[in-house]
């Protein structure tokens, strides 16, 4: 695992983007994994400037989302799909048959995440895997608890997570309760993965995440087996890690 220290959130975000411009530019085919939340979104908009000065070119690039709220339209303004519709691919020029996000408004659930197991293996895996990182250590929507989810699966969210994501509703009881998410394996067989973790209130799960022991109660924590993890994280995130 690398763990790169970024000044602010500006220069996480340039540093991220760069990773992935490196992805696109050395395959230009490749298969990206997605995330939402507010830690990629400097990344998104780097990405999409790339793109208009003609240095990054998205028309062979495929993606798939880690994650989406179960019970939301892709049209939902707060569905994960309307998010990287509002975020990245309305100013790049990807094939929007390539974007791949769960189908949150399928209530089967057992279809919904095969189907997004099927999608991601057709495509013949994930290159580049961009996670953030929950307060409680979450990765994609998989939350502390007694085992690593291997597949795509359907989690109830935690209080915590649900508290931290309410400020994209207008209030708590509009969040959703359930999402699809992939599993800790389905991320793990990505060949490679960048984290992005910025701000403070992140460095108590970043320090037990990259430094602590490998945990389902921290799902992060799994990523330090994994043979070619790159973390950029701003000194506020990074402030609880004193080996740096
Ligand atoms: C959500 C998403 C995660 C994301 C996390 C952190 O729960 N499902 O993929 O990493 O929030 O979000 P933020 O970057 O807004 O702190």
């Amino acid at each position: 695992m690398r763990i790169i220290k970024a000044r602010d959130y500006q220069d996480m975000s340039q540093k991220g983007a760069a990773v992935i411009a490196a992805q696109i530019i050395m395959k230009p085919d490749c298969v990206l994994g997605l995330a939402t939340g507010s830690t990629p979104v400097g990344i998104y908009e780097q990405l999409a400037k790339g793109y208009r000065s003609g240095a990054l070119d998205f028309s062979g690039i495929s993606t798939v989302n880690l994650d989406e709220y179960c019970g939301l339209d892709p049209r939902d303004r707060q569905s994960y799909y309307y998010f990287m519709q509002e975020h990245l691919f309305r100013y790049v020029n990807i094939r929007q048959n390539a974007v791949y996000v769960p189908d949150g408004s399928n209530p089967d659930e057992k279809e919904a995440c095969e189907k997004h197991e099927t999608i991601i293996r057709a495509l013949g895996g994930l290159d580049l895997q961009l996670l953030g990182l929950g307060r409680n250590g979450h990765i994609g929507f998989n939350e502390p608890g007694p085992v690593f989810e291997k597949e795509t699966h359907r989690v109830a969210l935690t209080e915590s997570t649900i508290q931290a994501n309410a400020r994209f509703f207008d209030s708590p009881s509009q969040v959703p309760t359930h999402a699809y998410t992939m599993g800790i394996g389905t991320i793990f067989k990505a060949k490679k993965i960048l984290v992005a973790v910025s701000g403070e209130d992140k460095a108590q799960a970043a320090a037990q995440a990259f430094r602590g022991p490998v945990t389902p109660e921290v799902p992060a924590s799994i990523l330090q087996f994994h043979p070619d993890v790159t973390v950029i994280g701003d000194e506020a995130a990074l402030s609880g890690i004193s080996d740096l």
